[in-house]
């Protein structure tokens, strides 16, 4: 075996905001740079390849409920990386309200300073448009028309400063060899940019993370990712949309296993079947299956839950249709699982906000150590999967010192060694 499974820790996994109901941790645990570090420490020898930060630009009053990251992820992940030695970090930066010049210097310089560490997860967002001056959300389409011109720029920027335009002629006094700094000149639909990036470019291309799971989605990972991270909830769903990113990922002229298939996961573990069931059954709270009833609004605003019996199924009338679901501006693959789970025959509104709740769409399993690493296995060998992102569920720490050991003992996983991302990913390199 000379692939290894790859593995990210999320944000949400460990450290203060996981933890913030336990009588011990403070509001200001959550806020303290320190417990930050410590947590990307342990993530670091834990032997993760990278933790993870989401970024969503607008307050929500459900899922605020709970703690969120207290800080902008890029501006976290810049402290950070000086407080670590080779761990990865993907941070979370929006195209539909960000501007290219911006992030291109954002990230050449993330990339800098952490010798190559950083990566880029591109989101085409799903809310914020009051805070950008919009009164809708743009279309999935339009957003991501806009999300493709976005990287293109970015790309041309950061190759309109070459690091072969430092000449470092002390004694001509010209550092930099002006003429080899180019201007882009970009007239686009959604820009206009004349360039060139005033900082170098960085040293690489940093990662390009994606996680669209619609047909445009899985089209602009194809062109532009090198990971993908996307919400399946079982086998089948991920063999399919393994199957479905790799044919567009050959499409347009890239080897089919370019891109790597991150999908998120989360364990709840116990010492054998009956024992998980106990530990997970410990995470269900009511306040958790009212929030998941209001969450799911985010969605499509066709799930009617707030006022059904918990103990019953819930009436088709009180779900999105089918029409409905595809004109959602929202994560609409996300709303795609959801209804599946609420359709399955006898399925009551409390099993659905459970797992909504506890799952978020996710793969998620609720077994035995070795159950769960026999189940990755097989994500891993069937090529449903690469690797994954992994989430909170009971707990990261226990899927550290109980799972990956067993998944080392088999030859799918060890400890990675290189420094820059790209090398510790086994991506290849790319301009
Ligand atoms: C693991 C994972 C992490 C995501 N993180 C973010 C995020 O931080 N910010 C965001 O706006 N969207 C995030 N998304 C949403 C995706 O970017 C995308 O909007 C969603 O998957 C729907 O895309 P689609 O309409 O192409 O299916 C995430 C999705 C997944 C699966």
């Amino acid at each position: 075996m000379t692939r290894s499974l790859r593995l990210v820790a999320s944000e949400h996994a460990f450290g203060p905001i996981a933890r913030w109901r336990e009588p011990d941790v403070t509001p200001a645990d959550i806020t303290d740079l320190d417990q930050h570090a410590t947590y990307a420490n342990w993530v670091e020898d834990a032997g993760f390849d990278a933790l993870f930060y989401t970024d969503f630009l607008g307050f929500d009053p459900v899922k605020q409920l709970n703690p969120r990251l207290p800080f902008d992820p890029t501006t976290l992940v810049s402290a950070l990386v000086a407080r670590t030695r080779h761990l990865g970090f993907i941070t979370t930066a929006s195209t539909t309200f960000g501007t290219p010049f911006h992030q291109a210097r954002t990230l050449a310089s993330l990339d800098r300073l952490s010798g190559g560490r950083v990566a880029w997860n591109v989101v085409t967002s799903f809310t914020g448009e009051g805070n950008f001056g919009l009164r809708e959300l743009p279309a999935p389409t339009e957003r991501y028309a806009r999300a493709q011109e976005f990287l293109d720029v970015v790309d041309a920027l950061w190759a309109s400063y070459p690091e072969s335009a430092v000449v470092d002629d002390k004694a001509g006094g010209r550092y930099v060899d002006v003429s080899r700094v180019q201007a882009i000149d970009h007239v686009g639909e959604c820009f206009s940019v004349s360039g060139p990036l005033d900082k170098p470019g960085p040293a690489q291309r940093p990662v390009l993370v994606q996680a669209g799971s619609s047909p445009e989605g899985i089209a602009f990972a194809a062109r532009n990712a090198d990971v993908v991270f996307v919400a399946v909830p079982d086998f089948e769903q991920a063999l399919d949309y393994a199957g479905r990113l790799r044919a567009e990922v050959a499409a347009t002229g890239r080897a089919p296993d370019e891109v790597l298939i991150m999908p998120g996961f989360r364990t709840f573990l116990g010492r054998d079947a009956a024992d998980a069931r106990r530990v997970r059954s410990r995470h269900v709270t009511p306040d958790a299956l009212e929030k998941a009833r209001r969450v799911v609004l985010r969605e499509s605003e066709h799930f009617q839950l707030t006022d059904l019996p918990l103990d019953e199924p819930i009436p088709p009338s009180h779900l999105p249709t089918d029409e409905q679901l595809a004109a959602a501006a929202g994560r609409r693959s996300r709303a795609q699982i959801y209804l599946n789970w609420a359709r399955e025959p006898g399925v009551t509104l409390r099993e659905v906000l459970e797992r909504i709740a506890l799952e978020h769409g996710h793969f998620a399993l609720t077994a035995s150590p070795r159950a769960v690493a026999d189940e990755l296995e097989r994500w891993f060998l069937a090529g449903a999967a690469d690797g994954f992102m992994i989430g909170y569920g009971s707990g990261i720490a226990q899927f550290a010192d109980q799972v990956m050991p067993l998944l080392a003992e088999r030859g799918l996983w060890k400890p990675p060694t290189d420094h820059d991302l790209r090398s510790r990913l086994g991506l290849p390199e790319r301009i």
